[in-house]
Order: structure tokens, then sequence, then C-alpha cells
């Protein structure tokens, strides 16, 4: 089917991947006028893998954290502000959206579209495309928990066995999520000066050394002196979790689609998934997960 109803919220599938109603005419806009500068930069993500994370961690390496912080975008605008997404922002509010506009050189946006998808206008662009994927588990948990803090209610179990379901069965906003994240683990192997592929789990576990990682690849690595004087714990200090959803930015603004932008924010943990899903949903999730990305050498 190209069309499908979900939870009352109207899917279709777009290029093999599954759109909100509402998002679709943005991504065929996108396609079809945007114009990338070469140092454009993309962060792209399936949705609940730590996107507002990885836009914090980008604008702060662009915009180096002296010793003040308070003059820092970050204490100015929300992450999701400093990096729009093309489809459910830019695109959705203009199929021309004056681009010039952006405060940020190099520019820098954001989306949850598959490789193939986003790549169709950036054919021979040089311009650097981050990508970040987390425990499935997780994501489900996490888009869960979001879902029912959007709709200011409880989360209840029926709607997580429903989210488990409809990802089981590949039918899920942005995804599947396997055709999601392969787009751009295959990317990556085949073009990794452009395409660079992190998770959410090694920035957990050594931030320092991805946070450098990321540094290199959008070619402002950190100089002698910047490690010396501690400017990448800066950085990570200015984009912990607990650091951005305590600043004012983030806890009473309003974000593009009227959401709070203190849902983006919650544990931020590492397997939280044991605390939520049943042995039965775990497993479900796991064969699926094992079947799909079966050969493509990627451990999700
Ligand atoms: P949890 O719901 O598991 O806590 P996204 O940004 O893609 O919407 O993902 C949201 C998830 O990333 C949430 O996970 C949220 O708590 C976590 N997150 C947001 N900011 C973070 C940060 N600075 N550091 C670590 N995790 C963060």
């Amino acid at each position: 089917p190209s069309d499908i109803n979900m939870q009352g919220k109207k899917l279709c599938n777009y290029q093999g991947c599954w759109y909100y109603y509402k998002n679709l005419q943005a991504v065929i806009d996108y396609q079809k006028h945007f114009k990338p500068l070469d140092t454009d930069i993309i962060v792209s993500s399936y949705p609940k893998s730590g996107t507002t994370w990885l836009k914090a961690l980008t604008v702060a390496l662009l915009h180096r954290p002296k010793d003040g912080i308070q003059s820092h975008p970050l204490t100015s605008d929300s992450p999701h502000g400093l990096v729009p997404f093309l489809e459910a922002k830019l695109y959705a509010r203009s199929s021309t959206p004056d681009l010039t506009k952006l405060s940020s050189s190099p520019r820098l946006f954001s989306t949850h579209m598959p490789l193939h998808t986003l790549r169709e206008p950036l054919k021979d662009s040089p311009c650097k495309i981050v990508y970040i994927c987390r425990n499935v588990k997780d994501v489900l948990v996490s888009e869960w928990q979001f879902r029912s803090r959007m709709e200011n209610k409880e989360a209840e179990r029926s709607t997580l066995e429903s989210i488990v379901e409809s990802f089981c069965k590949g039918v899920h906003a942005c995804g599947p999520l396997w055709d999601n994240v392969l787009s751009y683990w295959k990317g990556s192997l085949e073009d990794p000066k452009h395409v660079l592929f992190m998770r959410y789990e090694d920035l957990k576990e050594e931030p320092y050394a991805q946070v450098m990682r990321l540094a290199d690849f959008l070619d402002c690595p950190f100089t002698q002196e910047e490690i010396h004087s501690g400017s990448v714990e800066k950085i990570l200090g200015l984009c912990s979790l607990s650091n951005l959803s305590n600043l004012d930015i983030n806890k009473t603004g309003i974000s593009w689609n009227n959401l709070d932008h203190s849902i983006f924010f919650r544990k931020g943990e590492v397997d939280d998934w044991k605390n939520h899903l049943t042995i039965e949903m775990a497993n479900k999730i796991d064969m699926v997960i094992h079947e799909k990305f079966q050969g493509s050498g990627l451990k999700i």
C-alpha cells in the first residue's frame, strides 16, 4: 500500500520510506529545489536516536565555547532551532524557503530522510553528512515516552505494543528503520569523506574520542592548544543532557511544530528498554533486526 493510517495519522510511502502525510510534499520540494553549498553540513538520524545531542555537538564544534558560555548560540536557541529539519521545518513552510536567512555559517540542516532520498539534490556536492544511530529497543522506548509527553498523558502499555508491532512490520514514520540506518551505513563505507556514521552508545561510552572524531570529519580538528586548555571537555559539558535541558531556552522554548523543547530531553541512558519491554517484545525486535541487518557488517 502507498497510504496507511497509523494511530489516526496518515502515512505515505515515498521512495521506500514512510512519511507523515503532512511532510511528504516537503520531501518532494526539497528534492526539486534544494541547492547545496559545498560547505553545508547535514545531521541525519532515525527519530529518537540522539538527533538533539548530535545537533548540539555539531554547533558547539563549529562555535567553540569560550570561557563563559553566556553568549554561545546554544544558550539563545535550541539545537532544533539552530539545525532546522529540511522536511519537517524548512520545506514544510514553503516549497522554496529563503535559506539565506539562516544564521549559521556553514549552513546546518537536519533530516530523517534515508540517504538515497536526501542525496537526490546533493549529487557531486562535497557537503558533509553525519548520521547517528542507536540501539533499536532504546529508540522504540524513547519514541513511546516522547509520544506520551507530546500528548501530555501517561505512557500506556498499549501504545508501546502498537509501536513495537508497527516497527516490526516496517510501517513506521521515517522507516523502515533498517532501510534508514543501512542507507547511511553503506554510504559511510562507500564515501567515508562525506558520510560519517556515529552511534549513540559510542558517544556515551567514549564521548571524548567520538567528539574528536566528529571534529576531524567536519574539518575543524582540535589544536594542541585547545586540547590542553580543555576545549573538548567544555563542549561535552555544554552539550550534556543535564546542561542543555537546564538552559532556559530548552526549558521554556517552543519548537517548529509547537512542541515544548523540553520533551527532547529525558533520561538519555543506554539500555533503558530493559525497564519497559517484555522479553517477548525484545525477542521479536531482535529477530527482525537480526534478519534485516544480517550480512551488512553492522552490529546494532
Ligand atoms: P531517551 O528518551 O532514551 O531519554 P532525539 O534527539 O533523536 O529526538 O532523541 C531523543 C533521545 O536522546 C532521548 O532519549 C533524549 O533523552 C536523548 N538526549 C537528548 N539530548 C541528549 C544529550 N545531550 N545527551 C544524551 N542524550 C540526549
